[in-house]
């Protein structure tokens, strides 16, 4: 049976000294996307990789790389991320004023826009950009490192995000990122999430059906 919903297992949680291996468990395991979380140490307090290292494995695979960047000026890092060929960039709405202007250039640079929010940020601060972003990724924990414990209530950003979808006729997606394991999972999905990030319990093994 096929599954509902898309999984983007994040490579954070992968062997950093065989990335090709791992993206190729990712094919095997059914992945739908690649997740990649970009650190800079300054919005959040983890160091992780940049376009050289994820130009590297871009030739490994086709499935389309979907990259959350967590850095204090998102602006600089679109153009390298799209010219590698990535098929989403998600930035930070409380990393940015002019956030509307880096939708557009997402845009121009023929990618897919993504918007997140870290746990204490509410909906509204993304009233202006619904009508316009491709995905709205929720933190359900905060953001930095893998292997944290989901907090419950960001799900209900998931309910809410999915009903303004439905009334207001918006193209977006909801995906959560963040504590994502057997356990969770059903909470998730039953919050009406589209696309899945996990990167822990993936790569553990431990997330059931993968
Ligand atoms: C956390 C990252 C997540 C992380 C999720 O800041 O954005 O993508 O890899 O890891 P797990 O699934 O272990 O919580
Ligand atoms: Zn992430």
């Amino acid at each position: 049976m096929s599954k509902s919903y898309l999984l983007a297992p994040s490579i954070l949680s992968a062997d950093f000294s065989n990335l090709a291996e791992s993206i190729a468990l990712i094919e095997r395991k059914g992945g739908d996307l690649v997740h990649i979380d970009i650190m800079d140490g300054h919005f959040v307090p983890n160091l992780t990789i940049g376009p050289i290292v994820i130009e590297s494995i871009r030739s490994k695979t086709k499935l389309p790389f979907d990259v959350h960047l967590m850095v204090d000026n998102p602006a600089d890092y679109l153009e390298p991320f799209a010219k590698i060929g990535c098929e989403y960039i998600t930035f930070h709405i409380e990393a940015c004023v002019h956030a509307h202007r880096l939708v557009s250039r997402i845009h121009e640079l023929g990618c897919r826009a993504g918007v997140s929010l870290v746990p204490s940020t509410p909906v509204s601060a993304l009233e202006e950009l619904l009508p316009i972003v491709d995905m709205v990724l929720v933190m359900s924990v905060n953001p930095g490192f893998g292997g944290q414990k989901l907090i419950p209530s960001c799900l209900d950003k998931v309910r809410e995000l999915k009903k303004i979808q439905r009334n207001r006729g918006f193209s977006y997606i909801v995906s959560v990122d963040g504590g994502v394991n057997s356990e969770t999972l059903p909470l998730v999905l039953d919050a009406g999430t589209d696309l899945v990030v996990s990167g822990s319990a993936f790569f553990s093994g431990v997330l059931e059906g993968f």
